[in-house]
């Protein structure tokens, strides 16, 4: 089975799966659901609370879903590259148009896992088993079309030479497009030791990130147009009070506190 970083997918996994049973359910994740079942593995082990952890991982993912059908919304004929795909199902959540070539990469062995558990990949769709840090990578994706490339749990996990050196790598690729993720800050990497789905597959991560401009520092082309906190009441939108009270206090708490406001963060950038 997975080993560090490539094992805190089935955290992931798992709250998304939890979550798509929830009678009024965000993600309606239900290939999430269907994975699990199909996995012999002891789900209970992976750090994850159903009731109190699966919704904050649904939102996420649900967030960087939106920001995907937008970026597609404007840019019909486009290119997106998915990266640390692990077992999220975005592909079949957004359901891209014609026009859209889209690439869901990951390390090989977790792409072979992919393989054994959801339909096989055609047409439009690739699945690329590789670690993001390859240098031959991004020659595997043609250009000519916008790119968007969607990162979800991370680039926390990859060294911070590592991440830049992707960054400006897709930029220089591309040329044109938008980069989404998520990043954990600095003090976001020191308190990883609380963090039981990181700690439960025993993972590390590495790269924080304190402010836009560092990433808009990788390349000048590079525009910052969101740095949405992940503590902002904002960032669930309708869904907010399906986090728990005690959830929700700790965030007003923490967007109160400047050295733990961008602890995790949503970003957006142009190029
Ligand atoms: C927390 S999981 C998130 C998976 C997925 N994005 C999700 O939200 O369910 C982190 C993922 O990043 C992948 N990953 C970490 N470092 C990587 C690297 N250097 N190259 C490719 N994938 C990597 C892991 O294999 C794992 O699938």
């Amino acid at each position: 089975m997975l080993t560090g970083e490539k094992a805190t997918l089935l955290a992931t996994l798992y709250a998304r799966a939890i979550e798509s049973a929830a009678p009024d359910s965000v993600l309606h994740d239900t290939m999430a659901a269907h994975a699990i079942a199909n996995l012999d593995y002891d789900f209970t082990k992976v750090g994850i609370r159903p009731k109190k952890d699966a919704i904050g991982v649904a939102l996420r993912a649900w967030h960087l879903d939106n920001w995907t059908r937008d970026f597609l919304a404007t840019h019909p004929a486009a290119t997106v590259l998915h990266l640390g795909c692990g077992l999220d199902t975005r592909y079949y959540r957004v359901a891209p148009g014609p026009s859209v070539q889209w690439f869901d990469v990951d390390y090989p062995e977790v792409i072979t896992l992919r393989e054994q558990l959801y339909p096989p990949a055609t047409g439009n769709y690739h699945l690329i088993g590789s670690s993001v840090t390859d240098p031959g990578l991004l020659a595997r994706i043609p250009t000519g079309q916008p790119v968007l490339m969607v990162a979800e749990g991370l680039t926390m996990y990859l060294h911070p030479a590592e991440g830049t050196a992707l960054i400006g790598q897709i930029v220089e690729h591309f040329g044109h497009g938008q980069l989404i993720f998520d990043a954990l800050s600095r003090r976001g990497i020191k308190l990883q030791r609380y963090n039981k789905a990181i700690q439960a597959a025993g993972a590390k991560v590495f790269w924080g990130i304190d402010n836009p401009t560092e990433l808009e520092e990788i390349d000048h082309r590079l525009r910052c147009t969101t740095a949405l906190s992940a503590m902002d009441p904002t960032f669930p939108g309708p869904h907010l009070k399906k986090l728990s009270f005690g959830y929700r206090a700790f965030a007003r708490l923490a967007m109160a506190s400047r050295s733990l406001r961008n602890v995790a963060v949503f970003y957006r950038l142009d190029f």
